[in-house]
């Protein structure tokens, strides 16, 4: 079985090595794995909470895309796009919101934090909150359900989102009485690398300790460098290794032999001077190449739209057949297709056979057939005039219809011609199409 991985990238900044170490190496990695369907979006409808800036929201979008694809990240193997291109998302937000109790998110670490400030500062409660903020989780649990992801690589600041996206989902499920979301799973991967930064606090741009990943270059880099906090020990004196900042980020790029020289020659003697040259040249060797893509990554943003359109255009292939799904469970129908799709409140419709019907990505109107399960058992030839698609499901219900199996499915004949095919058996289709006609 494949495991759909997916994970989302906030665009209010620019990449710096703690990120590149931290998340995205490793989920860069994680995607090259057999069986795994990565999914990795530019969050930047998260971006808007966080930043009212325009330009510098539209610029990390850029540095953002660029970094990912030139450190590896492989867009015809991982379904890669920004979040914004996905309007499926907005809508699958509000049908959560709907769904999703306001005291879950009185209790979402970012809003109580916001309101502890405010509280220690004397202000209102919800003073600079807004409702952006406040539903931050909602659409994150959009961003995430989706797609159906299984597992969601995070840092451990969003566990409990993740919790919350969990809860969510369920309590759709629930209420609509189907199995529209699968339960998406966290991983806080233990192992990965929390980078100090140059003052040995966790690297930060909210520390202003960071190194830069790839912006003003192999000099920037040597000069982050130059600034990390040392010990005052003399070279000739031994070093803790352990204890120093530069050993953590050395190891964090070097291989298990390369980690163990260092350290011998931290702790027999050798100078922070030369310890930070080392540390520069082993930092180049992994950086220079992938910063030699980005900046023909930067010169050519048009290839990166292009790359990010291609990418939403898979992406909103399962968004929307899903989000079609979720209109038809909540009742938002076509009034055209007959009493069958309009029939009953949600409860009792999710558990009959059912038509429902969306626009494809092409703009043209198409239903398919549902059994009570939710499988799948037709699906309609494309309609440019919804009113013909309309028309054809109506006509659907009637005795007349032919059914043909085929070796790979079943294909439906009205007057000989085939107007809609399904994967399954006939008799499912038959029985399905004969309980809609009772109704
Ligand atoms: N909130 C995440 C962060 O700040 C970014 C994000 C948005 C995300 N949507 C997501 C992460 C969906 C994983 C899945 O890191």
């Amino acid at each position: 079985m494949t495991i759909r991985v997916l994970t989302g990238i906030t665009t209010t900044g620019t990449p710096h090595l703690g990120n590149y170490a931290g998340a995205i190496r490793p989920a860069v990695r994680a995607s090259e794995q057999p069986g795994v369907d990565a999914f990795f979006f530019l969050a930047d409808y998260h971006a808007l909470i966080k930043c009212d800036d325009p330009a510098r929201v539209a610029r990390s979008r850029l540095e953002i895309a660029a970094t990912w694809l030139a450190v590896g990240l492989d867009p015809e193997r991982v379904t890669f796009y920004r979040q914004s291109d996905i309007p499926e998302t907005t809508e699958l937000c509000w049908f959560l919101t709907c769904v999703t109790a306001k005291g879950l998110m009185n209790r979402a670490h970012a809003y109580k934090a916001a309101v502890d400030q405010n509280e220690a500062k004397g202000v209102e409660p919800d003073d600079g909150v807004t409702m952006g903020l406040f539903s931050y989780p909602v659409l994150m649990a959009a961003d995430i359900l989706l797609f159906n992801a299984h597992k969601v690589p995070v840092g451990r600041d969003q566990v409990q989102h993740l919790e919350m996206a969990r809860d969510i989902a369920q309590r759709f499920n629930h209420l609509y009485q189907g199995d529209f979301f699968v339960l998406p799973e966290v991983q806080v991967e233990e192992e990965v690398a929390t980078l100090p930064g140059l003052d040995g606090r966790k690297m930060s741009k909210s520390y202003n300790n960071t190194i830069p990943l790839f912006e003003g270059g192999a000099k920037a880099l040597r000069g982050a460098i130059s600034r990390i906090v040392t010990d005052s020990r003399q070279p000739g004196e031994p070093k803790d290794a352990e204890a120093s900042h530069l050993f953590t980020l050395y190891r964090a790029f070097a291989q298990p032999d390369e980690v163990a020289a260092f350290r011998r020659e931290l702790e027999t003697g050798l100078g922070w001077g030369d310890a930070k040259q080392i540390l520069g040249d082993r930092l180049e060797r992994d950086i220079a190449p992938m910063r030699e893509k980005y900046n023909e990554l930067m010169a050519n943003p048009a290839r990166i739209e292009d790359i990010l359109q291609a990418g939403a255009s898979k992406a909103r292939k399962l968004a929307s057949p899903l989000m079609a799904r979720l209109r038809d469970a909540v009742g938002l129908r076509t009034l055209s297709a007959g009493p069958a799709a309009g029939k009953g409140a949600g409860k009792k419709a999710a558990k009959d056979a059912r038509f429902v019907s969306f626009r494809d990505t092409d703009g043209s109107f198409r239903f398919r057939l549902l059994a009570a399960d939710g499988e799948e058992l037709l699906l309609s030839d494309s309609h440019a005039d919804p009113k013909a698609a309309g028309a054809l499901m109506r006509r659907l219900q009637q005795a007349d219809v032919q059914l043909r199996e085929q070796a790979d499915g079943v294909e439906i004949l009205l007057e000989g011609a085939v107007v809609a095919r399904g994967p399954g058996q006939a008799d499912k289709v038959r029985q399905a199409l004969d309980s809609l006609r009772q109704e």
